[in-house]
């Protein structure tokens, strides 16, 4: 049988907020093609700050990645653009409901 594909890998990130919160620390995890993936943790665990690190949005939050890396398809993607990343499927689903409130 052959190996499963892997679609995202984040290898042993660090995120740091503001240049000295250091909040994420070695985090790793795979999503195989085809597969889901849940992230669990408390509040404040960093769930939301990984997503942000896998779609490129931490520098808004004055967030950035310090060491690791993060690949989609085998290919790194840290130094893309959300744009960029939008483009090849990576969509961060913001959290709230109040994203609809203007939709019917
Ligand atoms: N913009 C920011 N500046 C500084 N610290 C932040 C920022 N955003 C989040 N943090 C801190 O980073 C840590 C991780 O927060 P994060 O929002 O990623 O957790 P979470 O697992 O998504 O939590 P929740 O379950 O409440 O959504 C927390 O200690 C939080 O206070
Ligand atoms: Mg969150």
């Amino acid at each position: 049988m052959e190996p499963t594909k892997s679609v995202l890998n984040v290898n042993g990130i660090e995120v740091i907020y503001n240049h000295v919160i250091l909040v994420l620390k070695g985090v790793s995890l795979n999503v195989p093609e085809g597969k889901i993936a849940a992230v669990l943790g408390g509040n404040g665990a960093g769930k939301t700050t990984t997503l942000r690190a896998i779609s490129n949005l931490l520098k808004a939050e004055r967030g950035e990645v310090t060491k690791g890396s993060i690949e989609l398809r085998g290919e790194r993607i840290e130094n893309l653009t959300p744009a960029d990343l939008v483009n090849r499927g990576v969509v961060q689903v913001m959290e709230g409901r109040h994203c609809f409130a203007h939709l019917t």
